[in-house]
C-alpha cells in the first residue's frame, strides 16, 4: 500500500505554474548570473559547460526529483520527511543539506551584498563616468569600483546586513504571501532582460570569439578538478541535495508532474546562464579581459556593457535589481528549510527561528564578507584558503553532492516503490516509460556517478 500520503494545515503553493516559478526561483539566482560565468571563464569555456549540462542531468535532475517525491509525500521539512517515512536514521540527508544551505549563505549573503550595492551605485550614477572614458580607462575605472565595494571595512558588512534584513523580513511575511508573488512576475522580467543584455554581447567585436569559447568543447581541457567543480556547480544551480526543494515539494499540488518540472526548471536554468554567458564573454574577450579573472567578472563587465549603450544607466540598474532579487529569493529559498525545521521544533515560533538563522549567517558572514582581510582566511588540515572559499568549495562540491547520492539512495533503493510510483505517476496517471528510466537512473546511475567523480578528484580513479 506504500506509505500514507501526508496532508497538512500547512499553506500550499495553489497550482502547478507556481509550482515550476517556485522552485525555479530556488534554482536561479547568483548560481546562473555570478558562479557560472565565472566558473565557465576559470575552467575553460565549453568543455565545462557541457561536463555541467552531462551532470545536471544525469545528477541534478534525478536528486532533485527524489526531493520532490519526499517532500511532496512527506509535507514536512527535510529533516522530519525521514521521519515521517519511517527511516529516522537518514536524517543525516536532511542535515548535510541543511549544514549546506548555511555555509552557502555564508558567501552567497557577501555576493549579493555587493549586488545591492551595485543597485545603489546605478541608481545614482556611480558609473556615468565611465561613458566618456576609452575603453581601456573604463574598464580599469570599473575594476576600480569593485574594489572599493569589496574591500572596505564597514561597507560590505552592512551591505550583508541590508541583504539579510530583506531576507527575514520577506519570510516573516510567509511563504505564499513572500514567494509566490514575487517569482511569478519577477523571473520572465528577468530573462527579458538577460536577453536584451545578451543580445547586445553578441554586437561586441569579440562575440566570435566568445561564442566559440562557450560553443566548441575541447575535451582535453577537461580534468578531475573541472569535473568535480562542473558537478558541484549542478547540484548548486539546480538547488539538489540542499533540501530546498524538498521544502518546496512539501508546497506541491498532488497534480503537479514531477519529473516534467524538474526537467522544465533545469532546462530554464540552463538557458538563463548561457544568457549570462552570452552577456559577458563577448565583453571580455572585445576587452582582453582574462576570463579567469574570478568573482569580479560579473561585476566589471556589466557596467562595460551598459555604459556604452544609449539609456544604458537605466537598464544597467534594471539588471542589478533583478539579479539583487533572484539573489534575494534563492537566499529565501536556502533560509526557508533551515528555518521550516527550527519551527517545527516545538521550542522556536517561526519569527524566532528566521531571526536566529539570520543572526548566525550575520555572525559568521562577518568572516567571509571581508575579502583579503586577515579576519578571512582559514589554515585549517593543512589549508589556506579564505573563509569564502573554504564554505563555496565545501558545500558545493561536497555537501551537496553527497546529500544528493542519501537522496537517490532514499528514493531509489530505501522507499517502498509502491510509493515511489505513485509519485512519479501521479498515482498511475502519468507516463509508466518515464518512471522506469528515472527509477533505473535513480537507482544506478546517479549514486555511482557522483560516487566516480569523487574517487577521481582524490585520486583513486584515475
Ligand atoms: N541555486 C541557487 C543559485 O543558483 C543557489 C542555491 C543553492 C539555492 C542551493 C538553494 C540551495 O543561485
Amino acid at each position: 500500500m506504500g506509505i500514507e500520503k501526508s496532508y497538512s494545515e500547512r499553506e500550499n503553493f495553489t497550482s502547478k505554474v507556481t509550482s515550476y516559478f517556485s522552485s525555479l526561483s530556488s534554482a536561479v539566482g547568483l548560481g546562473n548570473i555570478w558562479m557560472f560565468p565565472v566558473l565557465t571563464g576559470l575552467f575553460g569555456g565549453a568543455s565545462f559547460i557541457l561536463c555541467y549540462v552531462f551532470f545536471a542531468l544525469l545528477t541534478g535532475i534525478p536528486v532533485m526529483i527524489s526531493e520532490y517525491v519526499i517532500g511532496r509525500r512527506t509535507r514536512t521539512n527535510a529533516i522530519d520527511a525521514f521521519r515521517v517515512l519511517g527511516k529516522p536514521y537518514l536524517k543525516i540527508t536532511g542535515f548535510l543539506g541543511l549544514i549546506g544551505c548555511l555555509f552557502i549563505l555564508f558567501f552567497y549573503s557577501s555576493v549579493a551584498g555587493w549586488v545591492y550595492a551595485y543597485i545603489g551605485k546605478s541608481l545614482t550614477g556611480g558609473f556615468k563616468d565611465l561613458s566618456s572614458l576609452s575603453m581601456t580607462k573604463a574598464n580599469a575605472a570599473s575594476q576600480e569600483i569593485f574594489n572599493h565595494v569589496i574591500n572596505g571595512l564597514k561597507e560590505p558588512f552592512m551591505l550583508q546586513l541590508l541583504v539579510l534584513s530583506v531576507v527575514a523580513v520577506v519570510l516573516i511575511l510567509g511563504v505564499k504571501k513572500g514567494i509566490e508573488r514575487l517569482s511569478k512576475i519577477l523571473m520572465p522580467v528577468l530573462f527579458v532582460l538577460l536577453v536584451i543584455c545578451a543580445v547586445k554581447g553578441l554586437t561586441q567585436p569579440g562575440a566570435s570569439e566568445a561564442l566559440k569559447f562557450l560553443f566548441v568543447p575541447d575535451i582535453s581541457k577537461l580534468n578531475s578538478s573541472t569535473i568535480l567543480t562542473a558537478m558541484g556547480l549542478a547540484f548548486f544551480k539546480l538547488s539538489a541535495g540542499s533540501g530546498t526543494q524538498t521544502t518546496y515539494g512539501s508546497y506541491f499540488t498532488d497534480n503537479t508532474n514531477l519529473v516534467k518540472n524538474a526537467i522544465q526548471v533545469c532546462i530554464s536554468d540552463i538557458v538563463v546562464s548561457i544568457l549570462a554567458g552570452l552577456a559577458i564573454f563577448p565583453v571580455v574577450f572585445s576587452f582582453h579581459l582574462d576570463p579567469k579573472s574570478g568573482p569580479g567578472l560579473l561585476f566589471n563587465t556589466i557596467p562595460l556593457i551598459f555604459s556604452k549603450i544609449p539609456m544604458g544607466g537605466l537598464f544597467m540598474f534594471l539588471f542589478f535589481l533583478l539579479t539583487g532579487i533572484a539573489a534575494t529569493m534563492a537566499m529565501l529559498s536556502l533560509v526557508e528549510p533551515v528555518v521550516a525545521y527550527l519551527s517545527n521544533k516545538k521550542s522556536l515560533t517561526r519569527n524566532t527561528a528566521i531571526l536566529a538563522t539570520t543572526l548566525l549567517i550575520a555572525l559568521v558572514g562577518f568572516f567571509t564578507v571581508h575579502q583579503g582581510s586577515y579576519v578571512n582566511s582559514i589554515q585549517l588540515f593543512g589549508l589556506n584558503m579564505s573563509f569564502f572559499d573554504f564554505f563555496n568549495n565545501v558545500s558545493t562540491n561536497y555537501l551537496l553532492p553527497i546529500a544528493g547520492i542519501l537522496f537517490s539512495i532514499t528514493t531509489g533503493w530505501l522507499m517502498d516503490s509502491v510509493t515511489f510510483h505513485d509519485e512519479i505517476t501521479n498515482g498511475g496517471i502519468l507516463n509508466e516509460n518515464v518512471y522506469m528510466i528515472l527509477r533505473f537512473v535513480i537507482r544506478y546511475l546517479t549514486p555511482i556517478l557522483i560516487l566516480i567523480v569523487f574517487l577521481n578528484s582524490v585520486g583513486i580513479l584515475k
